[in-house]
């Protein structure tokens, strides 16, 4: 999740000279930006520091990260042609500061945490590149997708295309797993998402069988079509908090593992009650292998990181005291 941003002091210091993008094109500052968590928070792993519309950029895409709003394109997806015109991704080429700022960031770690790599999942990204910018109702999407089927296949088979090669490139400088986020997923019908979602999914997931990392698949209001999800692929599953986590967890089967799925806005609450809602999900899952401890979605804006190192501390403990560590 977006876990460095938007709360640290330490990032936002950083912020206030540098923009999101520009943190993410210089390696050395993007390796430490992306290890501030583990030292501050003290949480299990890293996540590399990047956005998901950044390999965008490296198709030809013109577009900005405008704060308190997320991603703007120039030009969006309206035809077949402008679908033709996205160059495929070479990684390498490029994107080469994601896979240097990879290597100098397990440096810098030093084994002292697993860094996770991600990309966004066909669905997700094709929804900023027709939207134009992010929504509520998902129309011109929907709008697309409908009318003009073979321009909306064509552009999940270039993304799906595109992001398997990306991750695998990830992959190759060194990630101990990568997650898929499918962040907006959750605003299709489940006969929808089977149509025209979970082929392409399935398709990165099948291509990165033989990566030797585990791969998470990250979703939001997924709840009507876990089944579904789970067919497309991966190991680890994330949940939020719209259903408990057992619950998932039963109908996913337990042998995949889960992510979640304490709500954001639980943050916000006296620590007493956060901790009482930390201690709900751990009571769930029962200590069962497989379990990651973590939000529903991103931090929201108005965290306070001592409440974050707060609940780090709640759950390390709590899941020592167990044996489970
Ligand atoms: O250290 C980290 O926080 C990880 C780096 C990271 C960023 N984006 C940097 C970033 C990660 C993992 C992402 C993923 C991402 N980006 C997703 C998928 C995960 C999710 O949260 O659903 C999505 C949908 C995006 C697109 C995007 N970029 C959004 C929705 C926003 C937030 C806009 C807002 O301010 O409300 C961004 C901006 C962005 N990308 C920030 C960060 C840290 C926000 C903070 C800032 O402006 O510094």
């Amino acid at each position: 999740m977006r876990q460095a941003g938007r709360f640290l002091p330490a990032y936002k210091k950083i912020r206030e000279k540098h923009e999101v993008l520009a943190i993410c094109k210089d390696p050395e500052l993007c390796a430490k930006v992306t290890s501030l968590p583990v030292e501050i928070l003290g949480v299990d792993a890293a996540i590399m520091f990047a956005d998901i519309m950044l390999p965008l950029e490296g198709m030809g895409v013109k577009l900005s990260i405008e704060e308190g709003v997320g991603p703007l394109i120039q030009e969006p997806i309206t035809s077949y042609k402008s679908v033709q015109a996205l160059e495929n991704l070479d990684a390498a080429a490029d994107v080469p500061y994601v896979l240097e700022a990879i290597r100098l960031t397990k440096k810098m770690l030093d084994g002292r945490a697993p860094l996770i790599g991600f990309s966004g999942a066909p669905f997700t990204l094709s929804s900023y590149l027709i939207e134009g910018r992010p929504t509520r109702d998902f129309a011109k999407v929907k709008s697309l997708m409908y009318r003009e089927p073979k321009t909306w296949h064509a552009l999940m088979k270039k993304l799906s295309d595109s992001m398997s090669r990306y991750l695998q490139a990830q992959i190759d400088a060194g990630v101990d797993a990568v997650q898929l986020f499918d962040s907006w997923v959750g605003c299709l019908s489940p006969q929808d998402y089977r149509n025209y979602v979970l082929p392409y999914s399935q398709q990165i997931f099948k291509n990165l069988t033989d990566a030797a990392v585990p791969r998470i698949h990250f979703g939001t209001n997924t709840s009507n079509f876990l089944e579904d999800m789970r067919r497309a692929g991966g190991d680890v599953f994330s949940i939020d908090w719209r259903i408990p986590i057992d619950a998932a967890w039963r109908r996913l089967g337990y042998d995949v593992a889960v992510q979640g799925n304490l709500d954001p806005a639980a943050m916000l609450a006296d620590v007493e009650v956060l901790k009482s809602f930390a201690a709900d999900v751990l009571g769930r899952v029962k200590g069962r292998v497989g379990h990651i401890f973590n939000l529903g979605h991103g931090m929201l804006p108005d965290t306070s990181a001592e409440v974050v190192a707060e609940l780090v501390k709640f759950v390390h403990e709590s899941t020592r005291s167990s044996g489970l560590r």
